[in-house]
């Protein structure tokens, strides 16, 4: 890496830190338990909603909107309900719900699912302050700058944590660009943390999702400049949730205690990431998304140890410090107890199925992933090695050749 460019970066970050730190940091209110969708019609009344857009994707909007709809049927509020959000949601897809929305007279959103239709609503409502903004010129930091009106998430993964933060990531209809948008106005009002909007999440996306969780509080943790305090609890907090939770959810599905502290875990990790910051594995994950379709928490479940091996003596101490407190090794020097730190995350995967890499990678493609995982990151994110072409190409083919 050129060290101008390497010089321009830090300082980028140093500088956004102090900005960041002068930032309302406005965190979602959690409505959390068991039947806790139940409360939904009160939120909507305390927001003088009368009318709301439930956004989903087609499988929650048969299986788990119809629970919500009775809610607002019962408490007499009218709804419009989209079911099309598909994974990696594109452009269109957020045109076609901002229309929606303005056509019917809608006053707020509910997104029911996993990140897709959380980020898709998110977006539109961003459209609906902003119409004459399109999606990919608010892409980036801060672009949206108006208030979105009243936004309800209720997750239905753990996850994704977009019920906490201030992203949502879309693909670009035509190129298949993924990028995301991010700004404070971007966090729900709410978050509804019911697990039994989770019970019936297959054994493999508990694990993908779970894993894309772990891979914000770890990304979160090794950020060398914008945590605090708070962040960097909540992110060892994850860690440790997700640790001793995920595969048992992943095991028995029924098990309401894990999917319960699934669910508080990802938020958890949603909150550091959002004050935080994710990193390479994201940005090398999106360009997946975007070119393959590639589930996003699948994507970060391979690239994760991948990254942190990759990453070296520069996160070491860190991962040190959750392999103790996750209880992964607690005696031996910081490379040993980071390398077993790493071992765990790859036997997790193991034991839930999870490939430890991806030969669908086309050689032809892996330009456009370089150029466009090194843009994402690049100066933003705070990682503990920021990456030039050449050891981003190193990692891609690693993801390749470990297949
Ligand atoms: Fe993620």
């Amino acid at each position: 890496m050129n060290k101008l460019q390497f010089a321009y970066y830090r300082g980028f970050q140093a500088v956004f830190n102090i900005g960041a730190r002068c930032l309302h940091w406005r965190r979602p209110i959690p409505v959390s338990g068991e039947g806790a969708v139940g409360k939904i019609p009160e939120l909507l009344k305390q927001e003088a909603v009368d009318k709301v857009l439930v956004v989903t994707g087609p499988t929650v909007g048969k299986k788990l909107a119809p629970g919500i709809l009775r809610e607002l049927d019962q408490a007499g509020i009218a709804y419009v309900l989209f079911t099309e959000v598909e994974a990696n949601p594109s452009v269109n897809t957020v045109n076609r719900i901002q229309r929606l929305y303005l056509d019917s007279g809608c006053q707020g959103f509910i997104a029911v699912g996993g990140g897709s239709p959380m980020d898709a609503a998110k977006a539109a409502a961003a459209r609906v302050v902003r119409p004459k903004t399109p999606v990919g010129k608010m892409a980036g930091l801060l672009k949206v700058g108006r208030k979105i009106p009243p936004y309800i998430a209720v997750p239905t993964t753990a996850g994704t944590g977009s019920e906490t933060t201030i992203a949502a990531v879309i693909t670009d209809s035509e190129t298949h660009h993924k990028y995301a948008l991010m700004d404070l106005h971007l966090v729900p009002k709410y978050a509804v943390l019911d697990p039994e909007m989770t019970r019936e999440l297959p054994p493999k996306i508990t694990a993908t999702t779970g894993m894309d969780a772990l891979t914000h509080a770890v990304e979160a943790y090794l950020c060398w400049t914008y945590n605090t305090k708070e962040s960097i609890r909540l992110a060892e907090e994850a860690v440790c949730g997700i640790f001793k939770y995920l595969e048992r959810a992943y095991r028995d599905g029924n098990d309401m205690q894990a999917r319960t502290e699934m669910l508080i875990a990802s938020y958890k990790a949603g909150f550091a990431f959002t004050r935080a910051g994710v990193g390479n594995v994201h940005a090398i994950a999106h360009t997946l998304g975007g070119l393959y379709n590639t589930p996003h928490g699948l994507a970060n479940a391979v690239i994760l140890p991948i990254v942190l091996e990759d990453y070296g003596a520069a996160a070491e101490k860190k991962l040190a410090r959750l392999a103790e407190l996750t209880g992964v090794k607690t005696d031996g020097t910081e490379a040993e107890k980071a390398k077993a730190f790493i071992g765990e995350i790859r036997a997790m995967n193991r034991r839930m199925e999870i490939p430890t890499g991806f030969a669908f990678i086309q050689e032809k493609d892996i330009p456009q992933m370089i150029a466009w995982a090194l843009d994402e990151a690049n100066p933003v994110y705070p990682v503990p090695v920021v990456y030039d072409e050449k050891r981003c190409e190193q990692v891609i083919r690693r993801i390749i050749r470990e297949a």
